[in-house]
């Protein structure tokens, strides 16, 4: 499943380690049941199906992570919110870089409670990535990106930047792993003879 076993093992123990709390990840699974019929609605059938196909303890735990998020988007594509995300993360880098632990802290932990797109994460998703196994996946990015960056904002914060720019390598990892499991190269092109494979 993975192309990069070891790597995923490694950041696998590494969001053991990470900040999101599990209890809130546990808490509430009326509202998160309440976010997915929210959601569900929106979808398409042929979605819908895909959805109902996952198993209903990964749609859950998915579902647990996604209702902690309080800035919720009627409009924004998952695209838009990455490009956010991506702002932040080089806030974060530029801060880091000239000492200043208050921007980085902030921009840090506006990078940790993101946004969420309309309809959250599925609408964005390859078709053949919506399984029990791939979605299985999503709480251990999740708590590497946004772990480590609530670990970046308090090292950040305590003038701690060396332990900061660990940490902030650690969100890096966590990102280029989604990726790698997700996405792909954004925006090849398929006119070109010898396109990289997509
Ligand atoms: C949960 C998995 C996941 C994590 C974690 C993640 N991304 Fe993404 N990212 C995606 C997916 C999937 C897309 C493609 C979305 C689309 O095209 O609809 C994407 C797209 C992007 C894009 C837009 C690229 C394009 O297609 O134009 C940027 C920029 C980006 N991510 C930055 C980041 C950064 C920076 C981080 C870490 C701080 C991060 N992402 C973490 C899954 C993830």
């Amino acid at each position: 499943m993975f192309k990069h076993k070891g790597y995923f093992l490694a950041l696998a123990v590494l969001a053991t380690t990470c900040a999101v709390p599990a209890a809130a990840q546990q808490a509430q699974p009326q509202a998160a049941q309440a976010l997915m019929a929210e959601w569900a609605a929106m979808y398409s059938p042929e979605l819908k199906k895909k959805m109902m196909a996952v198993a209903p303890e990964t749609r859950m735990q998915l579902m647990s992570i996604m209702v902690t998020h309080d800035r919720r988007s009627p409009q924004a594509t998952m695209r838009q919110v990455m490009q956010e995300i991506m702002a932040d993360f080089q806030t974060v880098s530029i801060a880091l870089a000239t000492d200043n632990g208050e921007m980085a802290a902030d921009a840090a932990r506006r990078l940790a409670n993101h946004r969420l797109p309309k309809g959250g994460m599925l609408p964005y998703l390859p078709w053949d990535k919506i399984t029990t196994q791939d979605i299985s996946t999503l709480p251990t990015f999740n708590m590497v990106v946004e772990g480590g960056a609530l670990k970046v904002a308090a090292a950040a914060e305590k003038g701690d930047f060396a332990t900061a720019a660990q940490h902030f390598g650690e969100v890096m990892s966590g990102c280029v792993a989604c990726h790698q499991q997700f996405r792909g190269v954004p925006g090849v092109s398929d006119r070109l003879v010898a396109a990289p494979a997509k």
